[in-house]
């Protein structure tokens, strides 16, 4: 049953319900002998039409409740009740839970680790280990070495710390930007600029606290607010004004700090080393980020295996979203990743951030009406579907890679590959713009589909490109492709083309 359908119902029900129990009042308040004369004219009529009308208006008043309440426009129009103003920058979530002891000791379950799903929850899975063919597309990026699923917010600052040690160089200080709410502290002392083109390991003593309230919390009013600039420029620069947003958008704007598409500026002209940014100046659909990237020539990394320069995504959770029908009828994030939660009669925001299929009681179940086990196994459907097309991609995008790397070791020159380096960019771009969202599509489940359809296609056109390039050579045989079936096997043939001593692909 959709929402509407579902709404209809349960006005549908209310209404009857009503009717049921006026119907038991008036039983109840009357033998049936007095009913009988009733119903034979006992009441004048305007009584009985005032009785009516009195029921109507009673009806409908019961409707809008039932839809404000689907709507939960009550708790989101609920200001939070505040204990005591905290200090402007206070970056210790411990001192906030004082205060709000239900909010923190929620917040603090994020450190619960072993919680699994089919494709997320909460444990340390290793992409690589899982799908070696991202090793072959990150070659020559530190991705290729360590991909690790995330993990609750109480661990953002550890798990930087450790990723940090493991890939070197990492010294932007603007690696801190989204684990801490020391961060906030950090920039109104040192100046935005000079947070961001800092050195990271010399801030590591400074930044301490992992992500908590002080992050989407004013202290003063407790009210949601965006602490992270670069939010906040993004929509200056698509010509909008963030305090214009209204609650509800609130409510996935405080993830969208951080759960989205960056890069860091370096202009010496300005004066920026490491500034984050996020692409959203043309848009926040794939197009529009690419079209701003290739503006820029932007890239993150040429790739070792083919030389195409390309550009890694991160994790645009919040642009995905946006396409989505959730998003569409103003669903936020915190709908279903911060449900309501009721304990000792005290109604409250559950601040366990986790996967709301660890919690579809209380997240998806509010508004849809379908059983536990069913919504659990629609949204596996559509993850199973999203990852069948992503693999596909994966493949393809890995043999245009190996194709092009054919075409070099046949002798072609960079100028004769521009058209395939471009056509595998645009690829892997909309393929990683899937990959790199959290969620296995269910975000957007049409818009995944559509970009990694594209994202094979695009890999298939470079194939042919490359197979044309080849035959004006006279190789007209497939080249030989190397077994990259495990984490081990896809790691030695990255690094073996990094070294520039790639295996022989001609056959
Ligand atoms: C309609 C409900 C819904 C909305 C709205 C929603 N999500 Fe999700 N989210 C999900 C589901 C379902 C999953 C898949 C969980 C899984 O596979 O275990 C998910 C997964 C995630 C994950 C990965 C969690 C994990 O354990 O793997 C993150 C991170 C995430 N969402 C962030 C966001 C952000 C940020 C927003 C808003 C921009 C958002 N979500 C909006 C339902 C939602
Ligand atoms: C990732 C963002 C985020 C973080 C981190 C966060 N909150 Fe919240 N908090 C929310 C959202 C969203 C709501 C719902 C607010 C609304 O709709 O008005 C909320 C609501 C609240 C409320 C209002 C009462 C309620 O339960 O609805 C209190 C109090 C609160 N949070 C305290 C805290 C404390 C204490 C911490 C740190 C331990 C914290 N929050 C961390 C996002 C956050
Ligand atoms: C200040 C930055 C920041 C904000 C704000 C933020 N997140 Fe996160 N989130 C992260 C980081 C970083 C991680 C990964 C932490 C790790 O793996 O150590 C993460 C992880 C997650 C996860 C995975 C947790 C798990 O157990 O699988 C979910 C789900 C999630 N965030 C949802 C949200 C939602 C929903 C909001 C808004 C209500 C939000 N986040 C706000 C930075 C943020
Ligand atoms: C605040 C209300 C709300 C919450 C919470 C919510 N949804 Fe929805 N969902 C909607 C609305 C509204 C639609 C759009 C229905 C329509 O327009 O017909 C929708 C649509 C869907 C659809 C598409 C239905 C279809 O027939 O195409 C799926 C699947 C879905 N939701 C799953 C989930 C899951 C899983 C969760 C929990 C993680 C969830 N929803 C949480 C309101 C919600």
């Amino acid at each position: 049953m959709t929402a509407g359908e579902d709404r209809a119902s349960r006005t549908e029900d209310t209404r009857r319900r009503t009717e049921d129990g006026r119907q038991r009042n008036v039983e109840g308040a009357f033998p049936s002998s007095v009913r009988r004369c009733r119903s034979s004219g006992f009441l004048p009529l305007w009584a009985g039409l005032m009785i009516l009308g009195l029921a109507v208006v009673v009806v409908v008043l019961l409707g809008l409740l039932g839809i404000s309440i689907l709507e939960r426009r009550w708790e989101t129009q609920r200001p939070p009740v505040v204990v005591r103003p905290l200090q402007q920058w206070e970056p210790n979530n411990a001192v906030w839970g004082e205060d709000y002891p239900r909010e923190y000791e929620s917040y603090l379950r994020t450190r619960i680790t072993d919680t699994r799903t089919k494709y997320g929850g909460s444990y340390p899975r290793d992409y690589l280990d899982i799908d070696p063919q991202e090793v072959i597309l990150f070659a020559g990026y530190g991705f290729s070495k360590d991909y690790l699923q995330a993990r609750g917010h109480y661990f953002a600052v550890q798990d930087v710390t450790k990723t940090a040690r493991l890939i070197r160089p990492f010294n932007a200080a603007t690696c801190w930007t989204c684990k801490s709410t020391d961060v906030p502290r950090l920039m109104d002392q040192m100046g935005v600029k000079e947070f961001y083109a800092a050195n990271f390991h010399d801030l590591t003593k400074e930044v301490t606290h992992p992500i908590g309230c002080q992050d989407c919390h004013d202290p003063q009013t407790l009210k949601l607010r965006i602490t992270r600039p670069a939010l906040q420029e993004a929509f200056v620069a698509m010509g909008r004004n963030i305090n214009e947003a209204t609650h509800q958008e609130m409510r996935s704007l405080v993830c969208a700090q951080c759960h989205v598409e960056y890069y860091f500026r370096t202009d010496a002209k300005a004066g920026l080393k490491n500034y984050l940014v996020f692409p959203w100046a043309k848009g926040t659909a794939l197009e529009e980020i690419l079209a701003y990237y290739d503006a820029l020539e932007y890239s993150d990394y040429v790739h070792a295996i083919s030389g195409t320069p390309i550009v890694k995504m991160q994790h645009p959770d919040y642009e995905l979203y946006l396409t989505g029908i959730h998003s569409y009828r103003n669903v936020s994030c915190a709908d279903c990743h911060m449900p309501y939660r009721t304990e000792g009669g005290v109604k409250y925001t559950d601040h366990h951030v986790q996967s709301p299929l660890l919690n579809i009681a209380n997240s998806c179940a509010v508004c849809h009406r379908w059983g536990e086990d069913e919504i659990r196994t629609r949204v596996e459907g559509i993850q199973t579907k999203v990852e069948t097309a992503r693999l596909a991609a994966e493949e393809a995008l890995v043999r245009a890679h190996f194709d092009l790397a054919a075409t070099l070791q046949a002798g072609a020159s960079a100028q004769d590959l521009t058209e395939a380096r471009r056509l595998v960019r645009r690829g892997q771009i909309r393929w990683d713009f899937i990959a790199s969202n959290n969620g296995m599509g269910f975000h957007s489940p049409q818009e995944s589909m559509r970009l990694l359809g594209e994202a094979a296609n695009l890999a298939q056109q470079a194939r042919v490109e490359a197979a044309r390039l080849l035959a004006k050579r006279g190789i007209t045989d497939p080249p030989k492709y190397p077994d990259i079936s495990t984490r081990q096997k896809a790691s030695e043939v990255a690094q073996a083309f990094v070294a520039g001593q790639g295996t022989k692909l001609l056959p």
